[in-house]
């Protein structure tokens, strides 16, 4: 997917210490700051639109209310996203996927990951997962899409689909090498992604040895950056790319 010296710099739901996260700003700021990858989050609208937020939940990030999969991507569309944060973005929407596939691409990679509360009964055909493979499809982002999620299962459907993407477990909790070795075979991953807390030297060379890639999620102190970098970690997903460029360059 890419292959440099030091570990990708991912920037979490975009520049997201400074411009509301999940947004079109943070995401530009980001590959600004020359971060090779972005990571964003995204739940499925009542109309079946992927849409790029956190949460389930409207409250935090815009000035609406309720839940996304209860709104129309219309009504979602008319949301400010960006006054919660600062004044400076207010204004900001609510983006469709399609939007941010048209307009990063051929720039940057994308780290989509499919939140478990998007996630439907397997029978659906209709379901975020396949939602997610035919639009990168159709902008041919086959190449600079990874997909990723805490629900297991989902990932599944993705390297299933017939425009199939590369697939990545989240995990939030402590785990073996062998508990990560299994995971990998299990989806047939092309890496792991995991809290960075339960990450250590040991477990990343295990993992180097076995050409597992390893990202950590979420590091924004500069000193266990570098370390992370010293260790060899494929990526590095962060809250503000700028600095972990800096750090690790
Ligand atoms: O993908 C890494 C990280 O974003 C997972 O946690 O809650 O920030 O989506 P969360
Ligand atoms: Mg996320």
């Amino acid at each position: 997917m890419l292959d440099s010296g030091s570990p990708w710099v991912v920037a979490h739901r975009g520049d997201s210490r400074f411009c509301p996260e999940n947004t079109m700003s943070a995401f530009r700021s980001a590959m600004e700051k020359g971060a090779e990858m972005i990571e964003c989050d995204i739940h499925l609208s009542r109309d079946r639109i992927p849409v790029v937020i956190h949460d389930s939940s409207l409250d935090r990030t815009t000035n609406g209310s309720g839940n996304i999969v209860e709104r129309d991507f219309k009504e979602l569309s008319q949301l400010d996203c960006g006054s919660w944060f600062s004044d400076q973005f207010s204004g900001e929407t609510l983006p469709k996927l399609e939007q941010l596939l048209e307009e990063v691409s051929g720039k940057i990679l994308l780290n989509l990951e499919i939140k478990s509360k998007a996630v439907e009964s397997e029978e659906r055909t209709d379901g975020v997962e396949s939602q997610v493979c035919e639009m990168v499809h159709a902008f041919g982002l086959e190449e600079q899409v990874l997909v990723s999620s805490f629900h297991h299962p989902c990932l599944n459907r993705v390297r299933k689909h017939k425009y199939s993407l590369p697939v990545a477990p989240l995990l939030e909790r402590p785990a073996s090498f062998a508990e990560l070795k299994k995971l990998n075979q299990t989806y047939d991953s092309f890496s792991i992604h995991t809290d960075e807390k339960h990450v250590d030297q040991q477990l990343l060379r295990e993992m180097q040895e076995s050409g597992i890639p390893l990202l950590c999620y979420t590091v924004n102190d500069p000193v266990r950056m570098k370390e992370l970098s010293d260790w060899g970690l494929t990526g590095i997903i962060s809250d503000d790319p700028g600095l972990l460029k800096k750090t690790i360059s």
